[in-house]
């Protein structure tokens, strides 16, 4: 299975701090936004990742992530020319994806709860079925979010892009996982009214075929969309908050990455030298002498 990052967009509403760096190169507390993403692609044993950004901004994130080779895995990259949607995503990556199943997780998302794992491997043989998956949190203000409404046993009734009157108050988060086909499907999304191959309208198709299934996120799970100078600080502080209580690095994709098989000691050595200055550093060697 293949899984994309979509880390483009003007970042607009976060200036002027994004006026000369990415969004998702920002800091989250303690490493850069994307990490939160990768990790999440990375836990659901996903190891081919393309991430797609503006062309300005490319070469900051090969300079952080380089061929993904540090973190055991293989990550490509193509450009997005302008914001032109999430569904494009898959037309631009059509090549990376290559007729298999794909994840597609937001540059901005981040997700951390119990039973994540399992929620995640759930998707993924969703998609080895022929299903498609989304995942659905409650939230205070529906209107600004793609939003899913829900019979009793969880099945997906409709599917709608920031409606005035939500059906519900679950929001679609930013993370998806399709079966093969995606990239011929995505290239017959219309552009909406404001002009975006919609997410939304690639959902609604599997949906029409009955092949939509939605996952919740339950209560105690911790979902962010960081795209505002708030929803970052509440997400630095609520990172800051779980990494003290339980004395851990979370997101941490060399971490993730040793735990999998896919860095062996010497490789996960060369981090540690390179960050043997700072707290990550400490970190990772901590995981060495704790899986000795
Ligand atoms: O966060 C979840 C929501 O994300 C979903 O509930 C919505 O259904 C979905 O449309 C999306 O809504 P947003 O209004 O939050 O999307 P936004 O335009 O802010 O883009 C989300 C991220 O994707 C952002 O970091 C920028 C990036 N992006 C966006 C577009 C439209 C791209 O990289 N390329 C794009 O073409």
């Amino acid at each position: 299975m293949k899984g994309i990052i979509l880390a483009g967009g003007s970042g607009t509403r976060l200036g002027p701090s994004t006026d000369g760096v990415s969004k998702q190169l920002l800091d989250i507390y303690d490493k850069p936004m994307i990490y939160y993403p990768l990790a999440t692609l990375m836990t659901a044993g996903i190891r081919d990742i393309l991430v797609i950004t503006t062309e300005e901004d490319q070469p900051a994130f090969k300079r952080l992530l380089g061929n993904g080779k540090k973190f055991g895995i293989n990550i490509s990259y193509t450009i997005q020319p302008s914001p032109d949607g999430l569904a494009q995503a898959f037309i631009l990556g059509e090549e990376f994806i290559n007729q298999e199943e794909c994840a597609m997780i937001l540059g901005d998302n981040i997700f951390y709860g119990n039973g994540f794992k399992k929620l995640l491997n759930k998707a993924k043989s969703n998609a080895q079925e022929g299903k498609a998956t989304i995942f659905g949190n409650q939230v205070r203000d529906p209107e600004r979010f793609g939003i899913m409404e829900l019979d009793q046993e969880n099945n997906v009734l409709s599917v709608e892009e920031k409606p005035k009157v939500p059906k519900s108050n679950y929001a679609i988060v930013g993370l998806y996982f399709y079966p093969k086909g995606v990239s011929e499907l995505a290239k017959k999304v219309v552009p909406s009214k404001r002009g975006e191959l919609e997410i939304t309208t690639l959902n609604d198709f599997y949906l029409q075929e009955g092949i939509l299934k939605a996952e919740i996120l339950e209560d105690g799970f911790t979902w962010f969309d960081t795209g505002t100078h708030e929803s970052k600080l509440d997400a630095a502080n609520m990172i800051r908050t779980i990494e003290k209580n339980k004395d851990q690095i979370i997101c941490c994709p060399e971490q993730i990455a040793y735990e999998q098989g896919w860095l062996t000691k010497e490789e996960l050595t060369n981090s540690i030298e390179i960050y043997s200055k700072n707290e990550y550093g400490k970190y990772l060697q901590k995981i060495i002498m704790k899986n000795k």
